[in-house]
């Protein structure tokens, strides 16, 4: 595969390697790309928009905000247009600009509108690049799911010697393309996933149940991150308060049973990835009216347990996903009890999370994660965001999943 067809939005900043990037929309247009540029007021210090409307062979945006301008772009469709926005170069003022979330201008609007990847490609002095700011403003930056290639180590134009070199176009082409293939991978092969996320409700009259600790904020999390790969998700999520974005196909249920009807209805597909917090128990009866407190002694609830899901689907002979994913929370011996968990439920992979931690999991943003294969290979996350979290958790997975699919076919 290689990169091909896809909508290319540079802003290129105000830096010596500015040049550079005439060179990569070359190489992106030679290899069928539509490339559209925005040249802020500084990179216009070093290249000139005629030469960036004669190699894209499409408008030059320039990085002023007026009135008519705005009527004539519309920052929103700019960033909707693009596969990807690109940034190069990635001067240390646009990293602050950036990290504070600033739109003073077209390029950084577009850029906090865009609901697409951006890659940001850094050039500077090497003292401006290891200087603590820059850094803060990078963690910073990669928290928020900035990407970043380089910069490299090597003589700058400056004639000092270290790490702030921008990435050559060829590099920076390289892991366009692989970003690309990656995730048109999963597209051509149209596969399907379903995440279950989220608690689940065991009413036991009309106002009380039985529940469970959870956000659903993990599961949804990844289930976006799926469909940014190209993945055909299902969200299958017991009630919470997230917002979710309008293009993710969302089912919501209440209880265990409605879960697993909506597990059943959705099969077959590839993939499945069991984040929620089922309740293990459910009463047998539930009562049509609010039960008075005095019709509740105890033990007069009887509870029967709940189907489990993940288990329904790691031991189903005729629907069996690919690849069976189970999620596991527990306080005390992670590990062990985790892979207990993996082969009792017959998963092919499980996700340990420690949740005595008060730092991370339930209704954090935050979380931390091992996981575990079924040769017993554990593979640790560090405590991050739960969106990042969750980015790396469906790279690994789809890594294993590629392997797993060329046994299966
Ligand atoms: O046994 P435990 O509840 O700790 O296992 C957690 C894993 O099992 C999670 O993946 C969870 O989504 C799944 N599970 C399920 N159905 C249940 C209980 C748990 O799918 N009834």
């Amino acid at each position: 595969m290689s990169l091909k067809n896809k909508k290319i939005l540079l802003v290129i900043g105000g830096g010596i390697a500015a040049y550079k990037s005439l060179d990569l929309i070359r190489l992106l247009k030679k290899n069928s790309n539509d490339v559209k540029a925005i040249l802020t007021k500084s990179g216009k210090e070093f290249v000139t928009p005629l030469s960036v409307t004669t190699l894209t062979k499409n408008k030059t945006f320039e990085n002023i905000f007026d009135k008519d301008m705005e009527a004539e772009i519309d920052h929103i469709s700019l960033s909707r247009w693009a596969d990807i926005i690109i940034v190069l170069p990635t001067t240390a003022n646009f990293l602050t600009k950036l990290s504070l979330g600033k739109a003073e201008d077209l390029a950084t609007t577009v850029i906090l509108a865009s609901d697409k990847d951006i890659l940001l490609v850094p050039a500077m002095n090497v003292r401006m690049w290891i200087h603590r700011a820059t850094q803060t403003n990078v963690q910073i930056l990669k928290d928020y799911g900035y990407l970043f290639i380089g910069p490299e180590e090597g003589e700058m134009a400056c004639g000092e010697y270290g790490e702030g070199k921008m990435s050559s176009p060829r590099q920076i082409f390289k892991y366009v393309e692989n970003y690309f293939n990656k995730r048109d991978v999963f597209k051509n092969k149209k596969i399907k996933a379903i995440v279950t996320a989220g608690p689940t409700r065991e009413y036991i009259d009309p106002v009380r149940y039985i529940s469970n600790e959870s956000s659903g904020k993990q599961g949804y999390e990844i289930a976006l991150a799926l469909d940014k790969f190209g993945v055909k998700t299902k969200l299958i999520t017991g009630p919470s308060n997230i917002n979710y974005q309008k293009k993710l196909h969302v089912k919501k249920i209440v209880s265990g049973d409605e879960m697993l009807q909506e597990v059943k209805k959705s099969l077959p597909v590839d993939l499945a990835i069991c984040t929620a917090a089922v309740s293990d128990f459910k009463p047998l009866r539930k009562s049509k009216n609010k039960l008075k407190k005095d019709q509740i002694k105890s033990n007069s609830i009887i509870i029967e347990k709940n189907r489990d899901i993940v288990e329904y689907l790691g031991k189903n002979n005729k629907n069996r996903p690919k690849l069976v994913v189970g999620f596991s929370a527990e306080t005390q011996n992670l590990n062990r009890n985790s892979i207990l968990k993996m082969r009792k439920k017959n998963c092919d992979l499980i996700i340990a999370n420690d949740v005595s931690r008060k730092d991370i999991g339930f209704n954090s943003n935050f979380n931390a994660v091992s996981l575990i294969d079924n040769n017993g290979n554990i593979k640790l996350i560090k405590k991050n965001k739960k969106s990042l979290i969750a980015h790396k958790i469906v790279e690994i997975i789809l890594d294993k999943f590629l392997i797993n699919d060329k046994n299966f076919n």
